[in-house]
């Protein structure tokens, strides 16, 4: 997440008959960077609050002092967790959202996922302690946080880009990248057995900066504002009977009332990921902003449109338009609003009298959720081609998973536990009452949907 100005604002007045609850609306402005070449002031940098790293950050913290609050007093390298009655939980600060790596943006979804990867971490820690009984604390905890995070990594490569980008080319493409083109099984049985990474995957095939120091770009950040995912309300079930309890408003499961369904429905962490995994996300598509993110609130006192801000983002930190953006990726322009959208003349003439006639204005958000999606793509092309670059990149940049990919640094149980557990692992670790609902299901799906929980 960006680092927004303590001091510098962008006020935007509405236009009269504008029907937003508020007069006008004002956004922080970005912080800038300094740059790293002094002689390249063409490409200017943003500060952010998180590192880009494949780190975990967002459980483990952004700073040394942050990780330690978060251990506590937990032995043997594990997380501090809150304990309640059967009910495992994050630790929570006195506002009522949790201790974690970062929670600026808290909800329902984050809380299910980070509560899973951190119970999965203090696993970790008990597999290490059992497998090496000398080692301190403080080498468990580096390790297991080394092998929670690649074991996100891979299942964010093999597992969470097919799922919402379900286009055949793209399930080969993605365990490509992790396994190599031999594939799984082979790598099982054979291990690394060429340098590159095309035979035997990324990881282990060397790190490589390709001649820029490595960071996740802005347009990476534009085309991952997949705010219409959230839907506006969810369903929620047992996951043991199936039988439906209640359905909230996502506004109800936001900031610190992120836990009522868990509270006042008595439901367990099992309940909430088996809801997620079968309430549809909604579509990124246009129009599709929920009201609650369109009329957003936040703790610190924000009261912003996330509609306007996801444009009003890009423009600021340079983003290209929408035609720019598809000519700098080699990719053919829209030559009216009407190729734009498909065909479809209604929402072709409301763009024309926004951007006034001129395609080249359309901002790329919004060109990317006009245009038609390929079969089985969550969300468009256009956004796909950056999606995809840094999703190869991010493993090739990181030093611990293209070239410290070894027992040493993994440990073997370590390097085990990445390369023979998923998504479907880690929810029956903790939650084994899925095990029924994940049996021979098409779980991809159902895991997406769990997964997008993520944001
Ligand atoms: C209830 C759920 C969510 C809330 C309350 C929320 C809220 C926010 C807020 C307040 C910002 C910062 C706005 C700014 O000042 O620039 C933001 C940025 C962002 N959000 Fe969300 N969001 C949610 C869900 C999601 C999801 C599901 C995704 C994607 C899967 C997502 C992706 C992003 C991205 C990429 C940014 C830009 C980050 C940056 O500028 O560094 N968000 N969100």
């Amino acid at each position: 997440m960006h680092t927004n100005s303590t001091t510098e604002k962008h006020d935007i007045k509405l236009p009269p008959g504008d029907t937003w609850s508020d007069p006008q609306m004002s956004v922080e402005v970005t912080q800038e960077d300094e740059p790293i070449d002094e002689l390249d002031t063409t490409s200017p940098g943003y500060k952010n609050e998180n590192t880009h790293w494949w780190d975990g950050s967002q459980i483990y913290g952004n700073s040394e002092a942050r990780t330690k609050e978060l251990r506590g007093l937990a032995k043997n390298g594990k997380l501090e967790v809150d304990e309640q009655g059967i009910v495992t939980f994050l630790p929570r600060d006195d506002d009522g959202i949790p201790k974690t790596g970062f929670n600026s943006n808290w909800w329902l979804g984050l809380e299910m996922l980070h509560t899973l990867f951190v119970l999965e971490h203090n696993a970790i820690c008990d597999e290490l302690a059992k497998e090496h009984s000398d080692w301190p604390s403080e080498k468990i905890f580096d390790t297991a946080r080394l092998v929670n995070c690649t074991l996100m990594a891979k299942i964010h490569t093999t597992e969470w880009t097919p799922a919402i980008l379900a286009h055949p080319a793209l399930q080969v493409a993605m365990a490509g990248n992790w396994w190599g083109i031999l594939g799984e099984k082979l790598y099982k049985l054979l291990g690394r057995v060429a340098p590159g990474e095309s035979i035997s995957g990324i990881p282990g095939s060397g790190a490589e900066q390709h001649g820029a120091p490595y960071s996740l770009t802005e347009e990476f950040v534009s085309v991952y504002r997949l705010h219409p995912l959230i839907p506006d309300n969810i369903a929620f079930f047992s996951a043991a009977t199936g039988e439906h309890k209640k359905t909230y408003p996502i506004k109800s499961v936001a900031f610190a009332e992120a836990r009522a369904p868990l509270i006042e429905q008595n439901l367990g962490f099992e309940d909430i990921l088996y809801s997620f995994g079968i309430n549809y996300p909604g579509a990124v598509t246009l129009n599709n902003t929920p009201d609650f993110l369109r009329d957003l609130h936040t703790p610190e006192g924000r009261h912003v449109d996330m509609g306007t801000i996801d444009i009003l983002r890009d423009r600021e930190r340079g983003v290209p338009r929408y035609n720019k953006f598809r000519t700098l990726f080699h990719m053919k322009p829209a030559s009216s609003f009407l190729e734009l959208t498909g065909g479809n003349k209604e929402v072709a003439e409301k763009l024309s009298t926004v951007y006034e006639g001129d395609v080249d204005k359309v901002d790329l958000l919004v060109g990317c959720l006009c245009e038609p999606l390929p079969k089985g793509f969550g969300f468009s092309d256009t956004a796909f081609r950056v999606f995809i670059l840094m999703a190869s990149r991010r493993l090739k940049s990181d030093r611990f998973i293209a070239t410290d990919w070894n027992d040493e640094t993994y440990s073997k149980a370590g390097m085990h536990w990445v390369q023979y557990n998923g998504m479907k692992d880690v929810l029956t670790r903790h939650f084994p009452v899925l095990g029924e609902s994940l049996k021979g299901s098409k779980n991809r799906k159902w895991v997406l949907r769990v997964l997008e929980g993520v944001g």
